[in-house]
């Protein structure tokens, strides 16, 4: 059944490893129909968090279960904290005490932090299983699920450890949505518009009009979460390992992970609001270099407090963050090549370019306007 010409998906290009990401109502209630044509296993686990199992577990369960599916549970506390390596090895041996073999599959249910850990594991057990992910986040049905990337986090930075595994398929079930919290629908929405600033000046003023689908869980929420994840999805497939193009994905993102680091991961910001500042500050640095006009920059900013996304530095600034802090959490990336800061500079709306020549006096000094009061 459910033939893909049916349903509303794009499809991620990528010689060997293509797969289609769908976007729909009912994957995760009808998990097994959807499934059944990528996996010849009668074994299945499910990975999953807390929060997500409460809300989604007993749903994807019994439509596996009333086609006879084997279903192994495997919930993990909810948030950022369980993203390391130990995570992993318990996850492994848990599958492996239960019997879990080469061709069965690995399903992920829940936000970027399941999907990220799900994928890794999926991509070492047994030296690499199957993998379908049902990502229940705005932030991972726009931007996680897509393009593969999969990993942990280690004492010394983000994503440390991981693989590039992509899946069988991704099931992007938007009524999931409907139990997330502003707060995470705002982080997420960070990374959606982030994707009209990098490639699609059109989708910006789209959202500029109509960011309400999104807050509101209204019928065109498909169209605009497929828009910007396509958006995502061509700069996967023009660059799937990130030598180039697909950087420009990481807009605002120095600055965020920077922001990120100095507030140590402590859960006072999520990721997606640390973005929002990032984006900003990459407008101004911009703005101040000549690639965008004073007007780009307030509409953005006018854009973003219309959507009450954060934009304004300050908000974080708890004695522990100035300009020279910043910089140095940027040196200290363990991301930087040689000494080298990697910045995505806008140019205007809907265009980028990769730059690693901005200087830190420049930085120094869009940080130090934007702590000013
Ligand atoms: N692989 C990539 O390319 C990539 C890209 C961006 C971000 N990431 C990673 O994604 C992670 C962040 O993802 P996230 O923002 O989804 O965080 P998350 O997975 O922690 O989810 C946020 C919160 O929402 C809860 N939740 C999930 N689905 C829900 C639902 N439908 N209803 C109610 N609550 C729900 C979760 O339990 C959690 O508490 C980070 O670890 C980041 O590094 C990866
Ligand atoms: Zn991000």
């Amino acid at each position: 059944m459910n033939s893909n010409a049916e349903m509303d998906f794009i499809k991620i290009n990528l010689e060997s490893e293509s797969y289609k990401i769908f976007f729909g109502k009912d994957y995760i209630e009808n998990s097994a129909n959807y499934i059944r044509e990528f996996t010849k296993t009668n074994k299945i686990a499910i990975i999953t968090d807390e929060n997500t199992a409460n809300l989604y577990l007993n749903k994807i369960s019994r439509s596996l279960l009333e086609s006879k599916y084997e279903v192994i549970h495997i919930i993990l506390k909810s948030g950022e904290k369980i993203k390391n390596i130990s995570s992993v090895e318990n996850v492994i041996n848990t599958l492996l005490e239960k019997r879990f073999e080469r061709d069965d599959l690995i399903i992920g249910l829940g936000g970027g932090v399941i999907g990220d850990l799900a994928g890794f594991i999926a991509s070492i057990i047994h030296r690499g299983v199957n993998f379908i992910n049902f990502p229940t986040t705005l932030l991972a049905q726009v931007d996680s699920s897509i393009g593969g990337k999969t990993g942990v986090n280690t004492k010394y930075g983000k994503n440390l450890i991981g693989s590039f595994k992509q899946p069988l398929a991704v099931f992007s079930d938007t009524s999931s949505l409907s139990t997330l919290p502003v707060r995470e629908i705002k982080a997420g929405y960070s990374e959606l518009v982030k994707h009209a600033l990098i490639k699609d000046n059109e989708l910006f003023m789209w959202l500029c009009e109509n960011w309400n689908v999104i807050f509101n869980q209204e019928e065109e929420i498909i169209k605009a979460i497929k828009w910007s994840s396509n958006i995502k999805a061509t700069l996967v497939q023009e660059d799937v390992r990130e030598r180039g193009s697909r950087a420009l994905l990481n807009l605002g993102h120095t600055y965020a992970h920077a922001i990120e680091s100095l507030l140590k991961y402590d859960g006072t910001i999520l990721h997606g609001e640390a973005v929002s500042v990032g984006i900003i500050l990459a407008y101004k640095t911009s703005y101040l270099l000549g690639y965008s006009k004073k007007d780009e920059l307030n509409k953005i900013i006018e854009h973003f407090n219309d959507v009450g996304l954060i934009t304004d530095l300050r908000k974080f600034n708890k004695d522990n963050i100035d300009s020279d802090m910043l910089l140095n959490a940027m040196n200290n990336d363990k991301k930087v090549k040689s000494g080298q800061k990697t910045f995505i500079i806008p140019e205007g709306i809907g265009k980028a370019f990769i730059s690693n020549k901005i200087n830190d006096e420049i930085i120094k000094s869009i940080v130090d306007t934007a702590l000013a009061s």
